[in-house]
C-alpha cells in the first residue's frame, strides 16, 4: 500500500516533468498560435520566427507595471521593442493571453475572459493560426495557406521594417504610419509621426500633431528632392512608387546589417545599424538632420544654407525680405516676396535656380511623360503656376511639376540639390540668377578671371567689400539674437528643449569663491587662451577657463565655444556648466574631468597601463561616435579642427570627452571643403589638404581621428615617434606593417594579454582608411563606427597622407586639462616622404 502510494507519487512528479519539458520545448521551437496553443504572460512565454530572429511575448516597458504584448530581436542583447499589439489598451495584471479564434482572429484576452484588443478580418477560415515570420511580420492565415486575414506589416507602431509599405492604399482607404510611442515607459500613440503624403507630388513628412516639422522633399527617381542627409549607402535602399491605387514609401536591405528606422517619443527618425562589437545601436541616418531642416524655417522664398550660421537664412535672388525690420532680427517666418511685381498679361519669364531642396509640393501638379519645354508652357500659360521642374532626374530628366503656390522649405544642398524655374517679372530677366547668399563671390570670381579691364576689377572689388561689409554687419546684428534664440529653443525642431540649450551666466564673485580667489593652488592647466582652475561649484567639481585679458584671438575662440558647445549635447563631448562675463573677465565652466587627457595616459610608460585594451577600444568607439556626433546628427554640422589626444577627455570612468571647440567651424554636409589663409591645429594631426593647401572639410576632422587611433593602439605619439630601422613617422611605420601584413606588431606592448587580436587589427585597418592621402577615399565617421563594430570583410587602406616634419622647432604643451595649443600662424611646410 505504502509502496504502491510511492511508485504513484513518483510516476506523477515524473509526469509533470516530462510535460513541462514537452511544453519547454514547445515554447522555444513555435513560431505559431493556434486555437488551441496560447501566448500566455506569467510563464515565460514566447513564440520566436522560425530563422531565430524575432522574438514575441509579454512585456513591460521600463519601471511600468503595466503589460504589453511586443515583438522584439531575439538575438539582440538591449532589449529593442519593435512592435507592440495593445498599445493603447495594456493590461494591469499577469493574466492576460493571446488566442486565435474563429472566423480568423487574435485576440488579447484579460484573466476574465474579456477582449481587450483583437485583429479584423473580412474572410473566415476553418483552421486559422497567427505566425510570426523572420521579416517581423505577425500574420495571421489559414493554416497551410499562403494569403494572410491581418498582418501586423499593415499596422506598424514607431518601427518601419524594411520592406513594409509607409503611405496610402487608396482600394482600401488605409494608411500605414509611424507613430511614436508616449515615453519610453508608455507605447501609446505620441505626438509624433512619419508618414508619406499624397497630395500633390509624393513626400514624406515628420509631423508634431497636424504641424509639419520635416519634409524629405519629393521623389525624383532616384532619392528624395534635396534631403541633406540620404546619403548613399550599401545596406539599404528605397523608393517611392506612385500608382492609381497606391502611394507608399519603402526601404529594404541590401546586406545582412540589422537596422530599422525608428520614430522616437521625442521626433527624432532614426535609421539604426546594430553594431556587434559594441552591443548598441549606432544611428546611421537621424531625420531632421540640422537647423536647416526645420519646416519652412526661412518662409515662403528664402532659402536656408547652414554655412551662414548664425544668418541661417537668405531670400532667393531676385526676391527681398517681406519685412526687413523682422528679417534682421533673425525672424524668418515672413520669408521674402519678389524684387519686381509680376504682371501676367506683360509676359512674365522664368528663372533658373540651382542646388536647392525643391520647395513643398503639396500644392502641386505633376505629369510625368511631359518634356521640360512642355512643363515650361503649361506653367507660363497658367498665371497662378510659380515655378516648374522635372519630376524626374534620371536619364537627363523627363516629366513636368508643377508648383501653384508660393515656394516654401527651400534650402541650399551643395550635392544632391536640384534645379528649377522660378516665375519672376519680365525685367528682371535681364542676368541669371545669383545663388542666394553665401555664392556671391562666385559672379565676381568670374569677372575677375576674364577681366575686361582693370576699372572693372576694381569697381567690382569695391562692391564685393561693400556687400560683405554688409554681410558682416548682418552677422554681428544677429549674433546677439542669436543667443536669445538658442536660449529660447526657437532653432530646435521639438521647442521643449529651452532648458537644454540654457547656457547660466554666472557672477565673477561665485566663481572667484568657487576657485578659492583663482588660487595657484587649483591651477591645473594653462593654454593658448589663459590659465584653467579647478573648482567647486554647488557640490559638483569644475574647471574653469579664464580668458587672459590680452587675448584677441582667444576671444574669438571664446565666443566660438559659447555657440557650439552649448547646443551639443552628447556624452563623448564635454559639458559646458555655465560661463561669466564681467567687465574684462570672460570664463568658460566646464564639467571637471579627474582623469585629465588621454595623452598622459597613452604616451606615458607607467600610466598606459591603466588603459587595457577593452578600455582603449571603448576609447576609440565613443570619440568616433561623438565626432559622428558633431558631423552629422548634431543641429549644427560642425569641423572640430584640432582633434587629438590632449583634446581628448577623461571622466572617473575612462570614458572619454571631445573638448575644445576654440578652432571649430560650422560646416554644410561632408562635401563642402573650405579654404583658409590660417591654418590652426596641431602638428602631426593635420591632414595634408588641410597643411599644404588650408582646406578643410569633415575628412581633416576623419584624418586627424585616425592619428589617434594609431596612437591609441599604439601608444605611441605620432610627432615623437622614431624607429630604429627607418625615419617615418608612426604613420609611416603603421602603413609598412600593414603592407606587410604585421600591423598586429603596432600594439603597445604593454597590452598584448588584454587585447581581441581581431579589434585591434580592425582598429588599425580603420585608422588607416582615416589617414589617407584623398579625403574623397576616407571614410565618413557613420561609416568609421559601422566598420568598428561590424565583423565583416574591411576595404584595403590606400597609402596614407604620411609625411616626416622638417620642422622640429614646434611648440612644446603641457598635457593639463583644458590646455589649449599655442597654434602657429604661417602654414605648415609639409614633405612627402616618397
Ligand atoms: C545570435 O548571436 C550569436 C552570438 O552573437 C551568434 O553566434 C548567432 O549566430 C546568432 N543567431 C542568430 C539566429 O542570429
Ligand atoms: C478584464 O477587463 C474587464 C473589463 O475592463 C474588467 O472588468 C476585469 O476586471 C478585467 N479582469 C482582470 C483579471 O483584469
Ligand atoms: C476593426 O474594425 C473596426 C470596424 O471596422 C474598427 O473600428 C477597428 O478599429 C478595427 N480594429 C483593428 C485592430 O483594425
Ligand atoms: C523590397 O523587397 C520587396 C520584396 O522582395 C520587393 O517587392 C520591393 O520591390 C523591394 N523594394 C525596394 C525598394 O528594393
Ligand atoms: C508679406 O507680409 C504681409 C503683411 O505682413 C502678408 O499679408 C503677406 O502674406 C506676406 N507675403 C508673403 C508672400 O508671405
Ligand atoms: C500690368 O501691365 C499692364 C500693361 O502695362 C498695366 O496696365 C497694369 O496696371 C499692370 N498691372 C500691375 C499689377 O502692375
Ligand atoms: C501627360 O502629358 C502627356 C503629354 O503631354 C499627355 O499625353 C497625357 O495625357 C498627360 N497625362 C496626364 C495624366 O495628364
Ligand atoms: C491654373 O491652375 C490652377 C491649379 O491647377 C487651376 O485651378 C486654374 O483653373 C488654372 N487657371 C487657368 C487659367 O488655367
Amino acid at each position: 500500500m505504502k509502496d504502491l502510494l510511492k511508485e504513484n507519487v513518483f510516476s506523477y512528479i515524473f509526469m509533470l516533468m516530462f510535460l513541462s519539458s514537452i511544453r519547454k520545448c514547445f515554447g522555444v521551437t513555435s513560431d505559431t498560435i493556434t486555437t488551441t496553443h496560447f501566448l500566455k504572460d506569467g510563464e515565460d512565454n514566447v513564440i520566436v520566427s522560425r530563422g531565430g530572429t524575432f522574438e514575441m511575448g509579454f512585456f513591460s516597458p521600463g519601471n511600468s507595471k503595466n503589460r504589453y504584448v511586443g515583438m522584439w530581436y531575439k538575438n539582440i542583447s538591449v532589449r529593442t521593442v519593435v512592435w507592440v499589439a495593445n498599445r493603447e489598451v495594456p493590461l494591469t495584471s499577469r493574466t492576460g493571453s493571446l488566442k486565435v479564434i474563429e472566423p480568423g482572429i487574435l485576440v488579447l484576452v484579460n484573466g476574465t475572459n474579456i477582449v481587450v484588443w483583437s485583429t479584423n478580418t473580412s474572410r473566415s477560415v476553418q483552421n486559422p493560426i497567427a505566425q510570426l515570420l523572420d521579416s517581423g511580420n505577425l500574420v495571421v492565415k489559414q493554416a497551410g495557406d499562403g494569403s494572410f486575414l491581418w498582418q501586423s506589416f499593415d499596422h506598424p507602431t514607431n518601427t518601419l521594417f524594411p520592406g513594409v509599405k509607409l503611405g496610402w492604399n487608396f482600394v482600401t482607404g488605409r494608411e500605414v504610419y509611424l507613430s511614436s510611442w508616449k515615453n519610453e515607459e508608455d507605447p501609446a500613440p505620441g505626438d509624433y509621426t512619419y508618414r508619406c503624403d499624397p497630395s500633390g507630388y509624393p513626400q514624406n513628412f515628420l509631423k508634431k500633431g497636424s504641424t509639419a516639422i520635416y519634409r524629405s522633399g519629393p521623389w525624383n527617381g532616384l532619392r528624395f528632392g534635396g534631403a541633406t542627409n540620404s546619403r548613399y549607402s550599401t545596406f539599404y535602399k528605397y523608393v517611392v512608387v506612385s500608382t492609381n491605387t497606391e502611394v507608399y514609401f519603402q526601404y529594404n536591405l541590401t546586406s545582412t546589417v540589422i537596422a530599422m528606422l525608428i520614430l522616437n517619443p521625442n521626433g527624432v527618425a532614426q535609421l539604426l545599424t546594430w553594431g556587434d562589437g559594441e552591443q548598441a545601436w549606432v544611428p546611421f541616418l537621424v531625420l531632421p538632420g540640422d537647423n536647416c531642416d526645420t519646416y519652412k524655417l526661412c518662409g515662403s522664398y528664402g532659402s536656408c544654407n547652414s554655412n551662414d550660421f548664425p544668418v541661417l537664412c537668405g531670400c532667393l535672388d531676385k526676391f527681398v525680405p517681406n519685412n526687413s525690420e523682422a528679417w534682421n532680427k533673425a525672424d524668418w517666418s515672413g520669408g521674402c516676396v519678389r524684387r519686381t511685381q509680376l504682371n501676367c498679361s506683360q509676359g512674365d519669364v522664368f528663372l533658373k535656380y540651382s542646388q536647392l531642396k525643391l520647395p513643398d509640393t503639396r500644392n502641386s501638379w505633376s505629369n510625368v511623360t511631359m518634356t521640360l519645354e512642355e512643363c515650361k508652357n503649361m506653367c507660363s500659360k497658367n498665371c497662378s503656376c510659380m515655378a516648374y521642374s522635372n519630376a524626374d532626374i534620371r536619364d537627363g530628366g523627363s516629366g513636368c511639376l508643377l508648383w501653384f503656390n508660393d515656394l516654401l522649405d527651400i534650402r541650399q544642398v551643395p550635392k544632391g540639390g536640384l534645379d528649377f524655374y522660378i516665375r519672376v517679372a519680365a525685367s528682371e530677366s535681364d542676368d541669371s540668377p545669383e545663388q542666394s547668399n553665401g555664392k556671391k563671390g562666385k559672379a565676381l570670381i568670374w569677372i575677375l578671371a576674364s577681366s575686361v579691364g582693370v576699372i572693372l576689377v576694381i569697381l567690382s572689388m569695391l562692391i564685393y567689400h561693400r556687400r560683405r561689409k554688409k554681410v558682416l554687419e548682418r552677422k554681428k546684428k544677429v549674433q546677439t539674437n542669436l543667443l536669445h534664440l538658442l536660449l529660447a529653443g526657437r532653432l530646435g525642431h521639438t521647442g521643449n528643449c529651452a532648458e537644454e540649450f540654457e547656457i547660466p551666466l554666472f557672477d565673477l564673485s561665485t566663481i572667484a569663491k568657487a576657485t578659492n580667489n583663482f588660487s595657484v593652488d587649483v591651477k591645473i592647466g594653462e593654454g593658448g587662451f589663459g590659465p584653467v582652475y579647478k573648482g567647486m561649484l554647488e557640490g559638483q567639481e569644475i574647471a574653469v577657463k579664464r580668458l587672459s585679458r590680452t587675448s584677441t584671438q582667444g576671444e574669438n575662440e571664446f565666443m566660438n565655444e559659447v555657440l557650439y558647445i552649448a547646443k551639443l549635447q552628447h556624452r563623448n563631448l564635454v559639458k559646458i556648466i555655465g560661463c561669466c562675463i564681467e567687465g574684462e573677465e570672460k570664463m568658460l565652466i566646464y564639467e571637471y574631468m579627474p582623469n585629465g587627457s588621454l595623452d598622459s595616459f597613452i604616451f606615458d610608460d607607467t600610466q598606459n597601463k591603466l588603459l587595457d585594451w577593452p578600455k582603449r577600444f571603448h576609447i576609440i568607439n565613443s570619440i568616433a561616435r561623438g565626432i559622428m556626433y558633431l558631423h552629422q546628427d548634431s543641429q549644427l554640422r560642425i569641423i572640430h579642427r584640432d582633434l587629438k589626444a590632449n583634446n581628448i577627455l577623461l571622466d572617473k570612468d575612462m570614458n572619454p570627452k571631445i573638448s575644445d571647440f576654440g578652432l571649430a567651424k560650422i560646416c554644410e554636409e561632408d562635401v563642402i571643403e573650405a579654404k583658409t589663409s590660417r591654418v590652426v591645429g596641431t602638428r602631426g594631426y593635420l591632414s595634408p589638404e588641410y597643411a599644404l593647401q588650408g582646406l578643410y572639410s569633415v575628412k581633416s576632422d576623419v584624418f586627424s581621428f585616425g592619428i589617434l587611433v594609431l596612437e591609441i593602439v599604439s601608444g605611441k605619439s605620432n610627432r615623437r615617434f622614431s624607429h630604429p630601422d627607418h625615419y617615418v613617422n608612426l604613420l609611416g611605420h603603421a602603413w609598412k606593417t600593414y603592407k606587410e601584413g604585421r600591423s598586429i606588431e603596432l600594439l603597445d606592448e604593454c597590452l598584448s594579454d588584454t587585447c581581441s587580436r581581431s579589434e585591434v587589427v580592425r582598429s588599425i585597418c580603420v585608422g588607416l582608411l582615416c589617414v589617407q592621402q584623398c579625403p574623397e577615399d576616407r571614410p565618413s565617421m557613420s561609416s568609421v563606427v559601422f566598420l568598428l563594430n561590424n565583423e565583416g570583410v574591411l576595404p584595403q587602406a590606400k597609402p596614407p597622407g604620411f609625411y616626416i616634419e622638417r620642422n622640429t622647432n614646434e611648440v612644446e604643451f603641457s598635457s593639463n586639462q583644458h590646455a589649449n595649443v599655442t597654434v602657429s600662424e604661417t602654414p605648415i611646410t609639409i614633405l612627402d616622404v616618397r
